[in-house]
This record gives structure tokens, sequence and C-alpha cells, in this order.
């Protein structure tokens, strides 16, 4: 049985990856969208016009316009202003189900025992969430985020942007007890990193969803690398979601995480006890590794799954 997912997002270039994957490795109960790389209105149309670009029928549904503490900051760098810069943008026909992420989130937990929240943006609808309605933290099967590192950042020299776009709903969400929270980071999603090579494979796919995914990537490997100096650009997002669908690709090793919030250098950060002798309980699962060839073809297989133009 596929697992069954809340995927909880920005979209995003790599967002719209995750998306995609998702939508043939899981059973997609929703899509909820959040503030981050682009204002909510914008993440909600992106997320309206990709379910709508693959034939996704999950009801999609918009939540926090800002994160809970601090004014709303987008990534305009990386995903251009309307976060999904690059492809002709195609009509949006379809419109959210609702503007209450957080009680869509909650009550789906709670109707089904068995379900993965994966955020892939910065944690504000499931801090939201968690505040709300503590009990789904013993319900979820498990949470598989986007964000972090056990290593350097990118926003700033220690934090990644979805934990530094809402340092407070993180803490929320890390220290909440989930049983299972896989934290995919830039120490992780750095391996996993495509070319123009991969955007050669995209279009020799041919279909209406890897052209589209190709126009995509053209944009979002040029903005990447004008600010890394060439380098690959990282699939973060859908590390999120092979993390929940194929974990025996990744290596795991159980970790105490902290988020800073107040740091005048490290807001943002997420801090990995890696000392091995710390007192504190093992409250995530931290990715190291990930086999990148598998990864790579699960992700171009799942892409020709998509029917011809
Ligand atoms: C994360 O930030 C966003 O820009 C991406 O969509 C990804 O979720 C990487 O730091
Ligand atoms: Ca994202």
């Amino acid at each position: 049985m596929k697992p069954r997912i809340i995927i909880d997002c920005d979209p995003g270039h790599d967002d719209a990856i995750a998306i995609m994957m998702a939508a043939r490795l899981t059973e997609v109960l929703g899509i909820t969208t959040v503030s981050g790389n682009a204002p909510l209105d914008l993440t909600t149309d992106n997320a309206l016009l990709l379910a709508d670009l693959i034939g996704l029928e999950a009801e999609v549904h918009a939540g926090a316009e800002k994160p809970l503490l601090l004014p709303a900051r987008h990534a305009a760098e990386a995903h251009g202003k309307t976060g999904l810069d690059g492809p002709v943008r195609p009509d949006v026909t379809r419109s959210a189900t609702s503007f209450d992420a957080v009680r869509f989130i909650i009550e789906t937990i709670r109707k089904n025992d068995d379900v993965w929240l994966v955020p892939i943006g910065p944690l504000t609808n499931i801090a939201l969430a968690v505040q709300q309605a503590p009990d789904i933290v013993k319900r979820v099967a498990g949470v598989s985020i986007m964000g972090g590192s056990a290593g350097a950042g990118n926003v700033t020299p220690t934090a990644e942007f979805n934990v530094w776009a809402d340092p407070h709903a993180a803490a929320i969400v890390f220290n909440a007890g989930f049983e299972t929270l896989l934290m995919a980071g830039l120490n992780l999603t750095h391996q996993f990193g495509i070319d123009e090579a991969t955007i050669a494979s995209l279009r020799e796919i041919n279909n209406s969803v890897t052209l589209f995914a190709a126009d995509l990537f053209e944009f979002y490997l040029a903005s990447y690398q004008k600010r890394t100096r060439g380098q690959r650009v990282p699939l973060h997002d859908p590390c999120a979601v092979l993390a929940v669908t194929h974990p025996e690709i990744f290596t795991f090793e159980s970790r105490t995480v902290h988020v800073e919030t107040e740091g005048k250098h490290t807001t943002g950060m997420t801090v990995v006890d890696e000392r091995g002798w710390g007192d504190q309980p093992l409250n995530c699962k931290v990715e190291y590794a990930i086999d990148r060839d598998r990864g790579m073809d699960i992700f171009l297989e799942t892409m020709c799954s998509y029917t011809a133009k």
C-alpha cells in the first residue's frame, strides 16, 4: 500500500518536483500551502496549477500567511517573483478548497491513523496544528521534513531557508515529541543535485510534465549557479518524499536537534548534537546519506510515468 501523506508546501521549483513525485509514489490526502518561497496567494496558486498540470485531484488548502512571530520573508532570488519562474504559466482553473489548512491537517490526522506529514516549506502550519491539537503528535505515522542542516546553511552560513523563515514554528515542531521525525537537511539534499544532463533527460522523456519540469529547472539551475559558482542545484524537497517512500536509500542517525531562535549569527540554525554522549532525548532521525544513483532512477522513472504529450 502506498503511504498516505499530506504535503505541506510553498511551491517553489523543488516543491513542484516533490508534488509530481508524491502524486505517483504516495496517496496524497491533501496539499496545504504556506508563505515561504513566495507569498501565500502565489504558493497556493502554484500548488493549484501543479495539481491541474499533473491531474492530481487532491484538495488544496491555503494556510499561514506569515510566520508565527517574524514578518514574512521570501526567496525570489532562488524561485523568482512568482515562486515558479521559468515556464510559461498555465491558467489556474481550480480554487483552494479552504483557507484553513491547519484545520484540514488536524481533521485528516484525527480521521486516519496512518497519515504522514511531509512539510517542505516553513513549518508554520504544522506548528499551529500541534499547538491547537496536541493529540495529533501521537496519531501521525511520522513527519518527514525538508529543512535545517547538520552542517552549513544556505540563507546564512548556519541557517537553512525553511527553518530560518519561521524558526519559532520549527522549534515547536522539533520539540513536539513526534515518535518519527525525519530531517532531510542541506547536508543531505546537497548530495541530490541535478545539472544540465538531467534537464536534457527530462526533455527527452518529452511529456507535458517533464517539459514543464525542464523549463522549471532551466531557471532554477541558472539562478542557483549564479549564487554558488556553478554547483548542481539540489532537489531538496523530493528528498522528504523519498525518505517516506524509499527509506532504504538513506542513512539515518538518531540525534537530538534543537532550533536556535535567538542567536546573533545563528538564528534558524538546527543544532544537531553529534557528540554521542548528550543526555537530551533523541528527537529526530537525521538523514546523512542518500544513494544518489538510485534516487535519480526513481525520480526519472516517476517522471516517465506521466503520459506522453
Ligand atoms: C528549501 O527552501 C526552499 O527555497 C526550497 O523549496 C526548499 O524547501 C531549501 O532550503
Ligand atoms: Ca520548499
